[in-house]
């Protein structure tokens, strides 16, 4: 894959932990399906960080195929190569590598530790406080140049140019350096209910009107916006508080529209008409790609078959890289 084209190297990942919202989808998916003729692309399923945290075993297998259906029904052009983290065993061979070079103090300092351990962190798996190193594996395995994420990855992405380094420095150009690729729209949608806080599918668990998933229907997401929470003012005034501007930021992403613009829309509406056409437009976006998720699911065998061939085609770049880290390091 990688000798066939002189393009740069794209690679992201998604958890398949289920509930993927619009989040997942304004932050990532639809930049990637996007820019995708743009460069050579590798979608991971990363099941390996999904089981950081405790999951059950059918709804992940349930999860991994349902997040492959809809990076297809998103647009993912099926030449692209889509696979699932763990039918590649050097992505957890080589995590265990770098893990060996990233200080305690890196990983101490990552917020997504902290938000997702939370009290709990005496309890929660050492492989959720290791998270990091794992997903530099991801990137650094396919020498990456990069990665489109939301802005909540930006850390994770700083950590892995810092490993990269600091084993570049010793051992000599062994890693690639990868670059995070954040679009100014999109990068941080928060939660309806709270626009305080990113929406995620953690808090979704607790709260049904967090989050608009991927896969609700029309009556839910007309029902889940209309409960958004907005301000004391009487209509829309610019400047905004968090709840309206969460609204019109999905708005203007879905639809491509600048702030000018979107601003000049809403100006003086009632937050009524702001609620009933972000909805519109949420329900446009989604639609199709629910139908074509439908469809893409109704042949699992076929999903399957798709998956393991691009394991099986990307198996050998990741291994030249291994192999390149495991001499380097004396392991080879
Ligand atoms: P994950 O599964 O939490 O999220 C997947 C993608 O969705 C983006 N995202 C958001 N964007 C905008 N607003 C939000 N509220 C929002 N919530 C999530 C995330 O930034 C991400 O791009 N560690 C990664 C998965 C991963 C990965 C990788 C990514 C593993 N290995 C290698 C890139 C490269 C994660 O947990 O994403």
């Amino acid at each position: 894959m990688q000798s066939a084209t002189t393009k740069l190297r794209v690679f992201s990942g998604i958890q398949p932990s289920g509930g993927l919202h619009l989040g997942n989808y304004l932050g990532a998916i639809r930049n990637w399906v996007r820019n995708q003729d743009k460069y050579d692309n590798i979608f991971c399923i990363v099941d390996l960080h999904t089981i950081t945290v405790p999951q059950d075993p059918a709804a992940l297998r349930e999860n991994t195929l349902d997040l492959a259906a809809v990076y297809l029904a998103s647009g993912i052009k099926r030449e692209q190569a889509m696979f699932v983290q763990s039918h590649i065993p050097a992505h957890a061979e080589l995590a265990w590598i770098l893990e060996c070079f990233i200080p305690m103090g890196w990983l101490e300092r990552m917020t997504q530790f902290k938000e997702k351990s939370g009290r709990e962190r005496e309890r929660s798996s050492a492989g959720l406080f290791a998270y990091p190193a794992l997903m530099a594996a991801d990137i650094l395995l396919y020498d990456t140049n990069y990665v489109p994420v939301g802005e909540d990855q930006r850390q994770h992405i700083e950590l892995t140019r810092d490993v990269a380094q600091r084993m570049n420095q010793r051992f000599g150009q062994l890693f690639v350096l990868p670059e995070p690729m954040i679009q100014a729209a999109g990068a941080r949608i928060m939660g309806l209910d709270d626009p305080q806080k990113k929406m995620s599918k953690s808090l979704a668990a607790d709260s049904p009107g967090h989050a608009i998933f991927i896969l609700d229907g029309p009556d839910l997401i007309r029902k889940k916006l209309a409960r958004a929470q907005t301000d004391a003012q009487p209509e829309v005034r610019i400047p905004a508080g968090p709840g309206v501007t969460n609204l019109l930021e999905i708005y203007r992403t879905i639809t491509d529209k600048d702030w000018p613009a979107v601003e000049q829309e809403f100006t003086g509406k009632p937050y009524s008409v702001l609620k009933g056409t972000v909805a519109d437009a949420v329900i446009e976006a989604l639609t199709p790609i629910q139908q074509r998720y439908r469809e893409i699911r109704a042949d699992d065998a076929a999903l399957m078959r798709h998956l393991h061939g691009a394991a099986e085609r990307l198996t050998p770049i990741a291994e030249t890289t291994l192999h390149r880290v495991q001499q380097a390091v004396g392991l080879r």
